[in-house]
């Protein structure tokens, strides 16, 4: 075991650090000149293309990713995307049309509620599209197309690069279903370099190391944190809060900044720690005046924005500042997830957990 682990202590650090490799191995043969080819889906992007609905089924870190896939790939395609919470689907039995493209996301392929979805979906006659990361794998077999995420083996339960390798297949199936918009080309070639850039911020990013291992320490002893996120990175505060839930034991809830006002804002006060995200792009002056609003409360803030922009964002020099490189925006999620996995990793092991095994977890939930 101590040689897979290679000089890491657990198999989450390792495979938090192993993320500028892991997303190389991913896109690896996929981004060709300018455009996207992914042979597991190119007969069925004619029906993808002509469906009413793209509808994204998961659990948990899967679910996120998918969340954070959601924005691009609505505006790559024009197609409504929704979302489903596997269990949530089957509980409703809600409705799924022939006209629909069904895309299950899985890191085993195994999830038993992600499986029934699956059968559920192909009763109804939609085109079931898989996205894991096991090679061979019940959803790979069952679904009519899909597409390997190729992170390699995932071993800690918490579920690190195989997140971000599932954001960046989605980026990929979403270039490749705008392929024939005209409209969007000058923006699919952004997305295509900032793609083939990407590797080399998440190596940047992973130098926070240390001060996520300082930020963790101050944190040790809290009963609770907020993360706030929205626009691309609503998915963000969801999966950073439950990395932070599942391995550090520490009750962590990530909202939609937009929510705020209707909730969330009665908790604040000087002693609960709020994470907002706040790096650049369309929603920035949004989340500048939610922190501008949080700090009129006396919240103890930390902030993740972009490099450059920590006076911009923390102008009276009160909140604590996490500046991450910046890439194409609808791509800062893969970025921004990834202090986020460093806290929660150092949190645990500061607060003594065992970071591979959770208590009551399994890597795979094989039943309903
Ligand atoms: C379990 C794991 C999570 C994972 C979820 C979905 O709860 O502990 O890390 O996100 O299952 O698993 P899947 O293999 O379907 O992605």
């Amino acid at each position: 075991e101590q040689i897979k682990k290679g000089n890491y202590d657990h198999f989450m650090q390792k495979e938090i650090h192993e993320q500028p490799h892991s997303l190389t191995t991913t896109m690896r043969g996929r981004l060709k000149d300018n455009s996207v080819v992914l042979g597991g889906l190119k007969d069925h992007l004619k029906t993808i293309r002509h469906s009413r609905r793209i509808i994204f089924i998961g659990c948990g870190t899967s679910y996120n990713a998918a969340l954070a896939a959601r924005p691009f790939l609505e505006e790559l395609s024009g197609i409504p995307v929704t979302m489903e919470l596997a269990s949530d689907l089957l509980d409703r039995q809600g409705p799924i049309y022939r006209e629909d493209t069904a895309v299950f996301v899985s890191q085993s392929g195994e999830t038993a509620d992600t499986l029934l979805a699956l059968e559920y979906a192909l009763g109804n006659g939609a085109l079931c599209v898989g996205v894991t990361n096991t090679v061979g794998s019940t959803l790979a077999r069952r679904t009519h197309c899909g597409v390997h995420i190729n992170a390699g083996c995932e071993i800690g339960v918490a579920s690190t690069k195989a997140y971000t390798s599932q954001i960046v297949v989605m980026a990929m199936m979403a270039l490749a279903i705008g392929a024939d918009k005209i409209s969007t080309q000058a923006r699919r070639e952004a997305i295509i370099n900032g793609l083939s850039d990407l590797p080399k911020k998440v190596a940047e990013v992973l130098k926070l190391d240390g001060e996520m291992r300082d930020l963790a320490k101050s944190l040790i002893d809290t009963q609770s944190l907020l993360v706030f996120g929205r626009g691309y990175n609503y998915a963000t505060a969801l999966e950073g809060a439950l990395k932070v839930k599942e391995v550090a034991l520490m009750h962590s809830e990530g909202m939609l900044a937009g929510e705020m006002k209707h909730g969330p804002l009665a908790l604040v006060d000087e002693t609960l720690p709020i994470i907002v995200i706040a790096t650049h792009d369309a929603c920035f002056s949004k989340q500048q005046s939610v922190i501008q609003q949080l700090h009129a409360r006396k919240g103890r803030l930390i902030v993740m924005c972009s490099e450059g922009d920590a006076t911009s964002v923390c102008p009276m020099g009160s909140c604590r500042v996490i500046e991450v490189p910046q890439v194409a925006d609808c791509l800062q999620p893969v970025i921004n997830i990834i202090p986020m996995q460093l806290l929660a990793y150092h949190l645990t092991v500061l607060r003594g957990y065992d970071v591979d095994q959770p208590r009551n977890l399994a890597k795979s939930v094989t039943t309903e």
